[in-house]
Formats: structure tokens, sequence, C-alpha cells
């Protein structure tokens, strides 16, 4: 046990906490949740009324399944504040997703909901391995996604310095992370991706530098992935997990110690797997979509909130909490190509095999006459292009288009381009679709 005094040092009790203990917390909190939903925010009320459920119905954890889901539909429809559960005059923080449809998703927050946060991000940074000292590169967009200012705080409560470069002006943020010695860097897989393209384009070898841990989170990524961040930086390269409508980053975190999937800090969510045709739910282990309650946030408390993430949830190892696997992707990212489900991350594990080719690549979704066509474009790595003829690329497409259908069952077309070619996303999330069947 840590003994140091510092904030960001010690571990909290809760973390290594027996199963029963952590359950009583859990039982106790979620039915405090489900109370203040009930008494304060007229969406549940009503909804629990439909379905003939009152917050005191819970008496076990496993109760909680007799409570109706939330959607994202439900937030939308109660835009701006209709989910508040406290007075406008007590939500001292906004966020809001702007979603591809429609209205934002906005979520509020009290001064303890930000501490809480701050206190639970703080807990995972520390446990991926940083800590006071640290210089932490945060390019997570500040604004009203919550990535910027949720890993900030959480940044700022472990004791480290942190860097708010947000996203975008690549060139600069690279000559910051030498001059500055970052020695933590954060953002999207894919734009860590674009910032080392960028270092070996300046000629910085950032294997030589201080960099030596990359948190990288918000959207799909793959084991392969990993491997290549790390062999690039020169770094450990952990998963951090969270979403705006939980409360934002956070929410689950890799352990640096374990390396093993993601820790779900479940004394502040308490975590389900369904099936996402059913509703029913599934044991540890199984593969579904990923529900959270959360179990101490006031401005907006979530009762069984849909991520349609699928994943799974696994037993604890670094701590005694649950750990979820890698997320395989979003169900709204889920495309059915002739009756058959891909996620992009099953193509990107499938082309990350393949020491020519580089991880940027594009999914685009056309149509054939009736039918559904995926044309899969992916970059050659630069020392890779010159030696390559035209046969020899011809050969790789056709390899490639051999494994897609073999692994994952679905013919596509395959396209190995120039390095370069691909557009890159500066600020935000990395778009894998493009659906031009318009
Ligand atoms: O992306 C919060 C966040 C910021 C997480 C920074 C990590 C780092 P939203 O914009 O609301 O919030 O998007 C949430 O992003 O439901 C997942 O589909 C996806 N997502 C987030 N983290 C991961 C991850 C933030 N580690 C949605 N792996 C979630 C896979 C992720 N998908």
């Amino acid at each position: 046990m840590n003994t140091d005094p510092r904030p960001g040092t010690a571990s909290e009790p809760i973390e290594t906490a027996g199963r029963d203990e952590l359950a009583a917390v859990q039982l106790e909190r979620l039915r405090w949740t489900l109370e203040h939903a009930y008494r304060n925010v007229a969406h549940y009320r009503e909804s629990f009324d439909e379905a003939g459920v009152r917050p005191e119905d819970l008496r076990s954890l496993s109760d909680l399944a007799r409570f109706p889901f939330t959607a994202k539909e439900d937030l939308r429809r109660n835009y701006p504040w209709g989910m508040f559960a406290v007075p406008m005059r007590e939500v001292v923080r906004v966020h809001a997703s702007s979603g591809t449809t429609g209205r934002p998703t906005v979520v509020g927050y009290t001064q303890r909901d930000i501490d809480t946060w701050a206190g639970i991000m703080a807990r995972g940074l520390r446990a991926a391995g940083a800590g006071p000292g640290d210089i932490i590169h945060n390019t997570h967009g500040y604004g009203l996604f919550t990535g910027g200012l949720g890993v900030h705080y959480g940044a700022e409560r472990l004791g480290a310095t942190v860097i708010p470069i947000s996203g975008g002006q690549t060139e600069r943020q690279v000559q910051l992370i030498r001059d500055f010695g970052a020695t933590v860097l954060i953002g999207t897989p894919s734009y860590v991706l674009t910032l080392a393209d960028e270092m070996e384009r300046q000629g910085f070898d950032a294997r030589s530098s201080a960099l030596r841990l990359c948190i990288c989170g918000a959207e799909p990524w793959t084991v392969a992935l990993r491997q290549e961040i790390e062999k690039r930086l020169g770094v450990d390269a952990l998963d951090l997990f969270g979403l705006s409508e939980v409360i934002g980053p956070g929410v689950a975190i890799e352990c640096l110690d374990t390396r093993d999937g993601l820790t779900v800090w479940e004394d502040h969510f308490y975590p389900e797997i369904i099936d996402p045709a059913t509703g029913k739910v599934l044991p540890d282990g199984e593969l579904g979509e990923l529900v959270f309650t959360s179990l101490t946030k006031e401005a907006m408390p979530v009762v069984r909130y849909r991520t349609r993430d699928l994943t799974r949830l696994l037993a604890g190892t670094a701590r005694t909490m649950r750990r979820m696997a890698k997320v395989v992707g979003r169900t709204d990212d889920m495309l059915i190509i002739r009756g058959v489900n891909v996620f992009p991350t099953q193509i990107e594990e499938l082309l990350l095999r393949h020491a020519s080719l580089a991880p940027h690549y594009q999914l685009r979704l056309s149509r054939e006459g009736r039918l559904d066509r995926l044309d899969v474009h992916v970059e050659l790595r630069p020392e890779a292009a010159a030696g390559l003829g035209r046969i020899e690329r011809e050969d790789l497409e056709a390899q490639i288009r051999h494994e897609i259908k073999s692994y994952i069952g679905v013919s596509v077309g395959v396209h190995v381009q120039e390095p370069d070619t691909i557009e890159r996303t500066l600020v935000g999330k990395a778009k894998r679709i493009v659906d031009e069947r318009a």
C-alpha cells in the first residue's frame, strides 16, 4: 500500500474492498438513485409507473432488472433540462454531444458531481500509472465534449501538470510534447496515430523521449492498434472508457498492473450486460449491450441507460471491481452487409496483420443495384509504398479480400492506397464509416 500522503498516489479503500462490501455500497446507492430519480424527474416517475415498479421494490441488486431502461431518445425528448433531478440553479456545468441527427444530448452536473467525477478520473489515471510529477498532454477537445474537461479535472486532482492543448494544430502539438517533456499523452487512438505520423515527419523519436504512457479512448480500437502505438511511441497504451450520459471519461479504465480490460468503477456506476434484442440481463462473460445505472450522480441520475456499446463483463483482477472487455463496437456502427454483421474493429484487426499497411482506413458503404456494397480503403505505410509495384499491390488487395471473406464472411472491395490519402480527424473521433447509399 502506498503511503505517500499526496492525493494522487494512494488507492482508495473501496478499490480493494471485498465483493460483499462493494455490493452493500451499491445497493444503498442504487436505492438512493432510484428514489432521487423517481421523486425529481417526471420521465422516471412516468416510466416506473408504467412498468409498475417503485423505488422500494429494489431489495437486492438483481431487482434492478425489473426497472425500465433509459435510451438516448428519452434524453432527446426531454431536451434540454428535462432529465435533471435538481433545480437549474444547482447545476454548475452542462456538456452535450452533438449527435448526427436531431437535438444534442444534454447532461448536467452539480458541484458535487464535478468533484465526484474529478475524483473518479484521478483514481483512474493513477490506476493507469500516472501520478504527481507527470506532465499530461491532453488532446481531447475542450468544450461541450466531456473528454477535455473531464480528463483535465482528474489530472489536476491527481496532482499532475496538465497541458490543456485540446485537438488540432498537430505540428505545434508535437513541438510542445517535445519542449514540455510530456510523460503522458491522452487522446483518441486515431489522433494519437496522427501525432505519431507527425513526430516521424519532424524526426522526433518519441521512444527516446520522456513520454512513457498513452491513455486512449472515446472510440473503439483494437489490441493490434494498441501494439502499433506502443511500438511507435515506446509507451504503454491503455484504454479509457466513458460516455457523457453516464458522466464522461473515467467510467472504466485499464490498470497498468494487469492491462487486461477496463476496470469499471462499480462504486459509482452499476453495469449490466443485456441482450440488445430482448433486453434480458446476460450473465457475466457473455457478449451483449452495456447498460449503466449511476449510483452517486445528483444533477442527472441515469437508470439502466442503454449505451449501445457491445462488450462483456469479466471478474476483477487488479481490483475487486469487475472489468469490461474492450468494446467491440456500437450497435449503431454495426454494418449489415448481405446479412453479415460487420464491425469496423474486426476489419482493423485483419488489416493490421499486414506489416506494409498503415492503421489509417475507412469503410465506404454504397449500393450496387439492390445490394449493399462495402469497400475497404487502407493506406500503405510510407516505407512500404515505394517498393510495392502494381502487381504486388493487387496481390495484397486480393489477399485482404480473401481474409475478410474467410474470417468475417463477407465479400468486400479492397483498395490499398498511397500514404496520406485518407482523411484524418484532427478533432474528435475518427470517421471510420462513410455511408454513400443515400
Ligand atoms: O467519448 C467520453 C470519453 C472521452 C471517453 C474521452 C474516453 C475518453 P461520448 O462523446 O458521450 O463520451 O461518447 C461515448 O464513445 O458510448 C462508446 O461508444 C465510445 N467510447 C468511449 N470510450 C471508448 C473506448 C466520450 N475506450 C461513446 N472504447 C461510448 C470504445 C469508446 N468506445
